[in-house]
């Protein structure tokens, strides 16, 4: 049986294509075409709605055909449609297609062999889906100039070979993946490569010898692998080099000083790795270079940089390595220089007056180098004129936060001093700092009250004032900062040369983020002396995300209203002599996802609707309450002395972390970044570390 079936099938088959031909206004695609993209549909989990219509397959969403009259499908492109399940091997029927990007889908399965064997194919973008196993042992892309696979779980060898049948690739994005082993020799072949990223990934060994004759290099990336040994002084060979960056990898010995040949060379990131030596004089004299960082390594000496010749020079991040002396005094003279970060390094004394010309200078990061006189490094730092971020973390030991009437900085948005033991109180000159958006003065020994115009300000969404001695009671103006309340942040999402970090939650590491913008609002007053009521107008922060008063003396009910913060994420109220009952109303508070108001004098039930399924007992304990999970109303016993022993040992805990062990904010820990940072975005990892 059968011979006949099939004829009549063939027949209507027939006779359906010459159907659908009449009635696609004299064009419809070609029907090789179409079999390959009904079978790539098939293959796959999700539907694509326009898809399913049985009319011409040009018209169908992200397929181009071209001339429109061949209906031979020459693009398919489908980014970001949330499409999953497996690529279908078929799709290579496909044979005039130029253009097939599918990234940003969840598409899943080993890479099907037969997209390798194209002959038309220009792109191939299949970044950011869920492709593993190895790459295919064959590839013939005779066409093929964008490469981009980045951001998959390809494992095993890097595909070497690949230029042996594909000559003309200009760009090749393996980034994000766990390709490992050694490079193996054959990349030399891809003699049109232009840019060349292998940025994350478990690549062990050095720089291959043939990479070098790539002429039209412009781009090297090698970020966040296992590479080690020195770096081959045959970089010099790569005569367009524009960017190489090599962070965080274990290249040791000192750095070539291979760079005066490279005429165009702008950016070079080579942070957290093992250099020792000095900085190579081709880098110092530079003219053409606009980004250095060689944050975290162990170069030594101290930095002089010739900037009448380093004309482009605008961001230098040098933190983290062993340099000494004194501040370079002479970094004004680089004219374009806009981010410095000269932090943890062996610097002592004090802020260079010459800094007081530093006209160009934005972002200033001098965290943890025993700098002295904070008085003088104001006066000489207002003079600054452009100055938006400065960024003092451990420095000016003891000394008294300077009381200068005159003082200005009428620019400055980002100010943080903490963990600087600074006493005195917060001083009137403050509020004229009209654009103050983030103030962090945690772990200080500042006293006195909190001063009313802190209401004035704004722009400020981040202030932490923990872990110093402030008294008297929280000034209603808190509870009117308008970027707090309106949906209208104007925040810089410009440039930041360093990770930032957030000790807040007392985690080992602290939450990190690589942008200001990207730290949550929050206010924190923990850990001081401060008392009286938690104002019910705390419900108009609506775009608060975390509000921390614990560790005070504050009194008075848990105002109702709180359920108004509709973006709150963290909250925490403990150890203080907070009365009453726990707002039921808080259920509705969908973000939050920390609660704690353990030892109060709270009474009554526990809310347990909404988000309060989800906190532990020891947000509750030290209190009068009762619930019925762990303690019955009916019982009448509270949770106070279950949680006793634990708290005990808990609060010697904390002692250890005022002793110091926990910094405020600490800049320049690690190296891995989490956001994508605009100004920067070319030259760090952009995408999420996968093994953080
Ligand atoms: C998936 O594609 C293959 C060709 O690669 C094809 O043989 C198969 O029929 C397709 N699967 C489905 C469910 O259509
Ligand atoms: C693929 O498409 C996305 C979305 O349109 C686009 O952002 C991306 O640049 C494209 N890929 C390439 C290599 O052009
Ligand atoms: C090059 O193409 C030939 C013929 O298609 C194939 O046999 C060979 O495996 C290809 N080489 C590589 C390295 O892909
Ligand atoms: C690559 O990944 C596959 C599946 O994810 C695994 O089975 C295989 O062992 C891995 N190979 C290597 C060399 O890591
Ligand atoms: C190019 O590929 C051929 C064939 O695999 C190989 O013999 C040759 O060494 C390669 N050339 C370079 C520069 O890697
Ligand atoms: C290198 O770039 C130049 C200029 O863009 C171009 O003319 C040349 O063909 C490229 N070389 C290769 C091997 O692609
Ligand atoms: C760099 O180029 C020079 C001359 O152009 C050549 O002799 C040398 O072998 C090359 N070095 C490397 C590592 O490719
Ligand atoms: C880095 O290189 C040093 C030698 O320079 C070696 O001792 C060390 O084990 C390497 N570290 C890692 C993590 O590979
Ligand atoms: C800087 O450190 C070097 C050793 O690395 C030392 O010889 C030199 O005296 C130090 N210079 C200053 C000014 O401390
Ligand atoms: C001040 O900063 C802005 C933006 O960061 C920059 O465009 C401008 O050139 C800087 N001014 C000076 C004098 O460098
Ligand atoms: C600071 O602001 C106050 C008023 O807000 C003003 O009187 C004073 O002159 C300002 N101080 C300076 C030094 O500009
Ligand atoms: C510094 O670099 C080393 C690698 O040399 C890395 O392991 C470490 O996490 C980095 N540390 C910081 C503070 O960035």
């Amino acid at each position: 049986m059968g011979s006949q079936h099939c004829w009549v099938m063939v027949v209507m088959f027939g006779f359906l294509f010459q159907a659908q031909l009449l009635n696609s206004q004299n064009f419809a695609c070609n029907p090789k075409d179409l079999t390959a993209l009904q079978d790539f549909m098939a293959n796959l989990t999700t539907q694509l709605e326009d898809w399913a219509s049985p009319i011409d397959c040009c018209e169908w969403e992200g397929i181009t055909c071209e001339p429109p009259s061949s209906g031979r499908v020459i693009k398919l492109e489908l980014s970001q449609k949330r499409l999953s399940g497996k690529l279908s091997d078929s799709l290579a029927g496909l044979d005039q297609l130029k253009i097939f990007n599918l990234s940003h889908n969840f598409l899943e399965g080993s890479l099907p062999k037969s997209l390798f064997h194209m002959p038309n194919l220009e792109l191939l973008d299949l970044s950011s889906n869920d492709f593993f196993g190895p790459f295919p042992e064959s590839i013939s892309l005779p066409s093929i100039q964008i490469l981009e696979l980045s951001s998959n779980s390809l494992n095993d060898s890097l595909p070497s070979h690949i230029c042996v049948n594909s000559t003309r690739i200009r760009s090749l994005n393996l980034a994000d993946n766990f390709f490992s082993g050694d490079i193996l020799p054959g990349l030399g072949n891809c003699s049109s490569l232009e840019q060349l990223s292998l940025g994350m990934n478990d690549l062990t060994g050095g720089i291959t010898k043939d990479i070098f004759q790539l002429q039209n290099l412009t781009i090297l990336e090698l970020q966040n692998n296992d590479f080690d040994g020195k770096l081959n002084p045959g970089i010099a060979n790569l005569s367009n080099l524009v960017r190489l960056d090599i962070s965080s990898n274990n290249f040791s010995g000192e750095i070539p000083d291979v760079f005066s040949q490279l005429q165009k060379f702008q950016y070079l990131v080579a942070h957290s790795n093992k250099f020792v030596g000095t900085i190579p004089n081709s880098l110092s004299n530079s003219p053409t270079i606009s980004l250095l960082n060689l944050r975290n390594n162990s170069l030594v000496g101290s930095i002089v940089l010739n900037c009448l010749a380093m004309v482009n020079l605008n961001s230098l991040d040098l933190g983290g390595n062993r340099f000494n002396g004194t501040l370079p005094d002479h970094l004004p003279l680089c004219r374009q220089l806009n981010n410095v970060n000269l932090g943890r390094n062996n610097f002592s004394g004090e802020i260079p007056e010459s800094f007081k010309r530093f006209h160009s200078l934005s972002y200033l990061f001098l965290s943890n180098m025993s700098l002295h006189n904070l008085s003088n490094a104001f006066q000489v730092l207002q003079q600054c004129k452009n100055l938006t971020t400065l960024i003092l973390t451990l420095n000016f030991h003891d000394e008294t936060f300077p009381d200068d009437p005159n003082l200005v900085f009428d620019k400055l948005k980002v100010l943080a001093i903490p963990n600087s033991r600074l006493k005195g109180s917060i001083p009137q000159w403050l509020r004229n700092m009209t654009s103050l958006q983030f103030l962090d003065l945690s772990w200080n020994h500042l006293s006195g009250t909190i001063p009313k115009w802190f209401g004035s300000y704004r722009d400020l969404f981040y202030l932490d004032l923990s872990n110093n001695s402030f008294t008297g009671v929280i000034p209603k103006g808190l509870t009117e900062l308008p970027s707090l309340i309106f949906d209208n942040i104007s925040l810089d999402k410009s440039s930041l040369i360093v990770p930032l970090f957030s000790r807040w939650n007392e985690s080992e590491r602290g939450l990190q983020y690589n942008r200001f913008c990207s730290f949550p609002p929050t206010i924190d007053l923990s850990h001081n002396f401060l008392r009286g009521p938690i104002w019910s107008e705390f419900g108009n922060l609506g775009r608060l995300h975390v509000l921390y008063l614990k560790f005070n003396n504050f009194s008075g009910p848990i105002p109702g209203t709180l359920t108004r913060m509709i973006s709150l994420e963290k909250l925490d109220l403990s150890h203080n002599d907070l009365s009453g009952t726990i707002p039921t109303s808080l259920e509705s508070l969908t973000f939050l996802s920390k609660f704690d108001v353990s030892y109060n004098q709270l009474h009554g039930r526990i809310p347990s609707g909404g988000q309060f399924q989800t906190f532990p007992s020891s947000s509750f304990e030290g209190n009068d309450l009762c619930d019925d999970h762990w303690i019955s109303c009916q019982e009448g016993i509270s949770i106070t002395d279950k949680g006793q022993k634990e708290s005990m040992e808990n609060s010697s805990l904390k002692e250890g972390f005022i002793n110091g062990v926990a910094p405020g904010i600490i800049f320049g820990i690690v190296s891995s970044t989490v956001c994508i940072n605009l100004y920067f975005k070319d030259f760090i990892p952009k995408f999420l570390s996968k093994w953080q």
